[in-house]
């Protein structure tokens, strides 16, 4: 077992990547709280478990005081954390201009299929509300800040050398998806950088993993095409499964990573080289 007893926390892991993590962090001997904006969700995810064992909350991790009221909960139940992983996000705000980027990235690829001059394009900034901007980047980002501090503000108040791993995303490199969405994941890049500088002094470690396309719920917002033409770029030819993701999470939080901070593992099928 490569985390015997360490305390966890996974954001976003009543579904998707986020429960893959959660699951497969608890086989490797941890005890894990799982926090997700649906509570019963949440809490199902240990339906099989030992009873008291694992945790589930509610929390929208946008939201800091909520934020810093469940990780107190935590650390009352699980007297610490170890391990933080920033899972939770978000591909869609309000008003974001998505349905019009996907109504356009429809319509254009069927003008090129039938081989007319494309006149659609992917609008997306044009039609995005302030609202739908400051949604994604707010999970997505501040979020991920908001149970980072929570969770070294315990590590530190208790001497604890644990170490965090943001979900980041292949989009990050490649521009691909909504620009929000994009511009969230690009800058978890710079954030899990410079929390690694900041926190190696204390042997805290920051890593962060680029899932490619993986067959998640969050894929069933995509059109059915969009889908196809996404398994059929990528070089090993389909899409990512979350235990795939979940195993490249277990490394990095473990001390088979002691050596790795400020690290970015890619796991999505070769589709770009990041
Ligand atoms: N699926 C992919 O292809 C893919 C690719 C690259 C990166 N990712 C990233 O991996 C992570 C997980 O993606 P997924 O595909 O499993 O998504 P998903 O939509 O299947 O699951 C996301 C989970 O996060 C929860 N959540 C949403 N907003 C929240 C909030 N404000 N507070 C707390 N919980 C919240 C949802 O309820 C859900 O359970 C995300 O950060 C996503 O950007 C996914």
């Amino acid at each position: 077992m490569l985390l015997k007893d360490k305390r966890a926390v996974v954001t976003g892991a009543a579904q998707g990547i986020g429960r893959a993590i959660a699951l497969r962090l608890a086989a490797e001997g941890a005890r894990v709280a799982v926090l997700d904006i649906h509570e019963a969700a949440a809490k199902a995810v240990w339906a099989d478990s030992e009873p008291g064992r694992h945790l589930g909350f509610a929390c929208d991790i946008a939201d800091s005081k909520a934020v810093d009221a469940v990780f107190a909960k935590i650390s009352e139940a699980f007297g610490g954390v170890d391990i933080l992983v920033n899972n939770a996000g978000i591909g869609r705000g309000p008003n974001d201009g998505s349905d019009q980027m996907y109504a356009g990235i429809a319509e254009r690829s069927g003008q090129l299929a039938r081989g007319e001059k494309p006149t659609a394009h992917p609008d997306q900034m044009i039609h995005m509300s302030d609202e739908g901007w400051a949604r994604v980047l707010g999970v997505n980002l501040t979020g991920q800040f908001y149970c980072a501090r929570a969770a070294v503000r315990l590590m530190v108040a208790e001497n604890v050398v644990g170490n965090i791993v943001n979900i980041a995303s292949t989009s990050a490199a490649s521009g691909e998806g909504p620009l929000h969405y994009v511009t969230s994941k690009a800058a978890v890049v710079g954030f899990t950088r410079g929390l690694a500088r900041e926190l190696s002094t204390r042997g805290i470690r920051v890593n962060a993993v680029h899932p490619g396309a993986t067959n998640t719920p969050i894929m069933g917002n995509l059109p059915d095409e969009m889908v196809k033409a996404m398994e059929a770029a990528i070089p090993l030819g389909r899409m990512a499964r979350p235990d795939e993701v979940a195993a490249a999470v277990a490394f990095l939080a473990s001390d088979q990573a002691s050596y790795a901070t400020g690290s970015v593992l890619t796991v999505n099928g070769g589709q770009y080289f990041a």
